[in-house]
Order: structure tokens, then sequence, then C-alpha cells
């Protein structure tokens, strides 16, 4: 695992948005995996922006979306399948047909979940993983307690996400769903790069459990620490729980 400590996440932006592109040099068409949330949002711009002065595209590429909500309206601004239209389609190549978010208005979410987890092995696999991460230490929507090996499911938020999350839905908790469909912990285990951005003091407490916890369920994003190529970028105040963060800055700058 490498770990990027950066003054601003604008920085860290920009320093994952590169990574993006110069994947997208190496290997035209590769296929991504994108978070939601806040946390991605200046490392979309940034591509948006490198899009425009023709940097890059990703007119060859399929993008699987980590998770979607489950009975949320499809029109809502909030469904995630609307939000990454927002953020991608159009402005960095993306089609519409290349974008795949997990159904949530399934009848079936079990054969739902199953059917995009076949889509992401038939597309050859994602390239590279973009992730945020919650403060209760999950990626995707795995929370706490979900099997490390889990597949693409179901699953209910976990309280502290519902209060997170609720700023999407007025502030009002009550509005926010309850349940998701989320790529798997070994769904997400199988992307060859994965690329975790954390901004801000509520972060602090995952991300030291994410670089230095045990590995372990009740902090389901520790499970990164056995994948083979992990990028963490962080700004300061993510990184101000960690403890070898000499360690981290000299690691990060051998390249
Ligand atoms: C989003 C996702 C979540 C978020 C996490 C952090 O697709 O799967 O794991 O990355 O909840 O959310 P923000 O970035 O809003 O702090």
């Amino acid at each position: 695992m490498k770990v990027g400590i950066f003054e601003t996440s604008e920085e860290a932006s920009r320093v994952g948005a590169e990574q993006i592109i110069s994947l997208l040099e190496k290997k035209p068409g590769a296929t991504l995996g994108v978070a939601t949330g806040s946390t991605p949002d200046g490392l979309y711009a940034y591509l948006r922006a490198a899009y425009k002065e023709g940097r890059f595209t990703l007119a060859d590429s399929k993008a699987f979306a980590l998770d979607e909500y489950v009975g949320i309206d499809p029109d809502h601004p909030e469904a995630y399948r609307n939000v990454l239209r927002r953020q991608l389609v159009g402005f960095t190549g993306l089609t519409e047909e290349n974008l795949h978010t997990p159904n949530g208005q399934a009848a079936d979410p079990d054969a739902a979940a199953a059917e995009y987890d076949q889509s992401i092995k038939d597309a050859g696999g994602v390239d590279l993983q973009i992730l945020g991460i919650g403060a209760d230490g999950h990626v995707g929507f795995n929370e706490p307690g979900i099997s490390l090996a889990s597949r693409t499911h179901r699953d209910a938020l976990a309280p502290q996400t519902i209060r997170d999350n609720a700023r999407f839905f007025d502030d009002n908790e009550a509005k926010v769903p309850r349940a998701c469909l989320t790529q798997g912990i070994g769904t997400i285990m199988e992307a060859r790069q994965l690329l975790l951005l954390a901004f801000g003091e509520n972060k602090a407490e995952a991300v030291k459990q994410l670089v230095e916890g045990a590995i372990s369920s009740r902090w389901p994003a520790t499970i990164l620490q056995a994948h083979p190529s992990v990028t963490v970028l962080v700004d300061e105040a993510a990184a101000s729980k960690l403890e070898l963060v000499d360690l981290y800055r000299a690691r990060w700058d051998l390249d």
C-alpha cells in the first residue's frame, strides 16, 4: 500500500486523476470502477478539465459504479446513476451505455447482484477502482461485519452512513434510503489497481485503521492491505492519526 499525504484535497485529487490518465495512455479503453459521494468530486473535475484539453478519453472505456441505493426513484438526482451521469457521461468521453450501475429497482436484488458481478467479469474485470471510505471504514457500502470475501450484494446502510449521507437528502435522515446494492469486498479486491481517496478529519480514524489497523470486518477497508496494488491519497487532516507518516512520505518519494 502506498500512502500519499498532501496539503490539500485538490493536490491529492490531481495526483489521483493523473494516475488514471497515465493508465489510459498505457491501456486505452481501460475499465474503471467509479465511486460516488463527495470525495471524488475534485478528481472528476480534474478529469473533465483534462478531457476538454484533449488529454484522454473514456470513449472506449466501461465504468462500473461501486453501488446504488435500493428503491430510490431512478429520476432522483441522488440516485448514483444520475450522480455519475452528471460527473462523467459526455464530459470525459464516457457513453451512457458504457456506464454500469447496479439495478436498485430490481424485484430480485440477489439476481441483480449476481448479474452485476457477471457483467464486470464479462468486461474483463476492472483495471482501476476509485474508492472513497466511510467514517466507519466501509468501502463501497460494505458496512462493518460484512464478509471480507463478499460478492455484489444487497446490504443495509449503517446508522452512521445514514447520518453522513443525510446531507445529500435535505439534511433529513428519514429521506436516506435504508439499503443498497454494492460491489462486495471480494469483487472490489479483484480490480487490478485500487485508488482510495480520503479527506478531512472525520475520516482520520478510518484511514488509521485502513493503513495501520489489524485486518478485520469491523473496519472492512482494512482488507485492502492484502491487495498488491493500492494507492491511498489523503490530505493532512485525514492523515492526522497515522503513526508512521515519515515512512509513508519516504516510500512515496522513492518514485
Ligand atoms: C460511494 C461509496 C462510499 C463512499 C463513502 C464516502 O460510491 O461507495 O463508500 O465512498 O461513503 O463518502 P463521501 O465521499 O461522501 O465521504
